[in-house]
């Protein structure tokens, strides 16, 4: 909160004076404030989500249908997908674990957010959430570049990105579904999307 407030006010007051007429390269200064807030925004939420994913932070468990869940989501990301020019598709079927849900959520949309983020324009992403074996599962796929397989161990390492990336993300997004991952007793595996394309994230659950 102490960071998100200030930020927040920053990021609304740098829309207000764009909104103005501006000598244009005042106007181009602005813009960059604008785009450096809105970064340190979303730098702000990611280590927020990663101190409440942490030992000892993690809230009491309750029963999550990881289904409703993403159901719930499935606006925002929609309209995400779109600015970017990529499908989204759902693939949800009944999918119930004991968790936090706020976590849940959390680790969901990094792993949406991460596939528009990569992919081309004009790809495609699925989510999918069910239950396979007696587990609970979910799961996103695209079939954007992929992340190589001898890269697939350290994305999940804070603050690694794939060298080459492009885009303004901090390499949290993936660390933070790992926590959130181990602190429901659940695995994850990167894998390659389908036909060797691109990409899937998978975490199942002990249970379900
Ligand atoms: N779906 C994907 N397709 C291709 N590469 C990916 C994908 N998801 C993650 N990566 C690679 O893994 C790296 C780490 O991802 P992670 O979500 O942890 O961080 P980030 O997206 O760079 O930043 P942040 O999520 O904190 O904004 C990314 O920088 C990218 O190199
Ligand atoms: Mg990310």
């Amino acid at each position: 909160h102490q960071l998100r407030t200030p930020l927040a006010g920053l990021q609304a007051h740098t829309e207000l004076a764009l909104a103005k007429p501006l000598p244009p390269e005042v106007r181009a200064e602005l813009e960059q404030v604008h785009q450096a807030t809105i970064r340190t925004g979303r730098l702000a939420n990611q280590l927020l989500a990663l101190a409440r994913a942490e030992p000892g932070a993690r809230g009491s468990a309750a029963e999550v249908n990881l289904k409703a869940l993403a159901e719930s989501e499935a606006d925002g990301w929609v309209h995400q997908a779109l600015a970017r020019d990529v499908d989204l598709g759902f693939e949800l079927d009944w999918s119930p674990v004991q968790g936090d849900a706020f976590l849940l959520r959390e680790a969901l949309a990094n792993l949406v957010h991460n596939a528009i983020e990569y992919s081309q324009r004009g790809g495609h992403v699925t989510v999918r959430t069910g239950r396979a074996n007696g587990h609970a599962f979910l799961e996103v796929e695209d079939d954007g570049p992929g992340i190589p397989p001898t890269e697939r161990e350290r994305v999940l390492e804070r603050f690694y990105r794939v060298p080459g990336t492009a885009g303004t993300g901090s390499g949290l997004g993936l660390a933070i579904v790992r926590e959130i991952a181990a602190g429901h007793g659940a695995s994850i595996a990167i894998t390659d999307g389908a036909a060797a394309k691109g990409c899937r994230v998978a975490i199942t659950f002990p249970h379900g």
